[in-house]
């Protein structure tokens, strides 16, 4: 069992884990000569992601050596711990590299399973939002919430790309959904992409953000957050179950899930 005391000093250390990435990465923003390689997924990483990760890993190591982590970059030490630190040390490495600021530093812990507390922090515009199962979520220090949305005509919907649409499929084998046609139904519709998509909609921004390609580290920090401003998040599918492990998550203030879901599961194809 956790106890209030423990899990209000665990969101103590995950908003300063995130400080501490961003402090490590802020740096090589917009710095001319960054070290950048293609993985083998065909995704970009540089300094600044590996630099960053490390420096969170050697804190968490050094405060809760027994807890277990698992991090985009650098891999996951397994040990059958009930807490488990899920670690994306720059979301947005396109972003990163291309000087736009809109990336984060994302850090979400999971308890027995669960993501209990998710904080996704903004070192370059100065945002952070962050949130505690039954505590809230906060946007920097004021308390943040959905807005309502009942009807896909009013919504306001983003994407982080053109992932898994016929105009960027990552194989023939990739299940499509249906952009082009959900797009069509709603009000507008942009590009703001990655965690900063998802933090909009927590924060009464947007209504919906479609992301169908999510890994763990992508969605730890995330599904607390919504959770805890009002929001409904599940994976494409429409499930909750093990949404951490999904594969795709899909945000919104609540009104308009179902519709989101059943449009863009539609004829599969946009
Ligand atoms: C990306 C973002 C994006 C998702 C991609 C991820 P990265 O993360 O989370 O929303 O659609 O699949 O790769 O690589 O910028 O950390
Ligand atoms: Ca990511
Ligand atoms: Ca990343």
């Amino acid at each position: 069992m956790t106890t209030t005391t423990e899990r209000s000093e665990l969101l103590a250390f995950a908003l300063e884990l995130a400080r501490l990435g961003g402090a490590t990465v802020m740096p090589l923003f917009r710095s001319e000569n960054l070290a950048t390689e293609l993985k083998a997924d065909r995704t970009p990483v540089t300094e600044a992601d590996r630099r960053a990760e490390e420096a969170m890993r050697a804190l968490i190591e050094a405060r809760y050596p027994e807890h277990e982590i698992l991090g985009e970059e650098l891999g996951h030490q397994e040990r059958g711990a009930s807490h488990r630190w899920i670690l994306d040390p720059i979301d947005g490495t396109v972003s990163f590299m291309n000087g736009v600021p809109l990336f984060a530093i994302l850090v979400g812990l999971e308890i027995d399973g669960e993501p209990i507390i998710g904080v996704a922090h903004f070192p370059a515009v100065g945002e952070t939002v962050w949130a505690e199962r039954g505590k809230g979520c906060f946007w920097n220090d004021a308390p943040a919430k959905v807005r309502r949305c009942e009807r896909l005509a009013d919504a306001l919907i983003s994407t982080s790309g053109m992932h898994a649409t016929d105009i960027r499929a990552r194989s023939s084998e990739e299940p499509l959904i249906a952009l082009g046609a959900l797009i069509r139904k709603v009000k507008d519709h942009r590009g703001w992409s990655d965690a900063y998509g998802h933090c909009l909609v927590a924060t009464g921004r947007l209504d919906a953000m479609i992301d169908p390609r999510m890994a763990p580290w992508d969605s730890a920090a995330i599904i607390p957050i919504l959770e805890e401003a009002g929001g409904t998040v599940t994976s494409l599918s429409g499930s909750r179950e093990r949404l951490t492990y999904a594969g795709s998550l899909i945000s919104t203030a609540g009104g308009i899930h179902d519709e989101v879901l059943g449009v863009l599961g539609g004829e599969g194809v946009s």
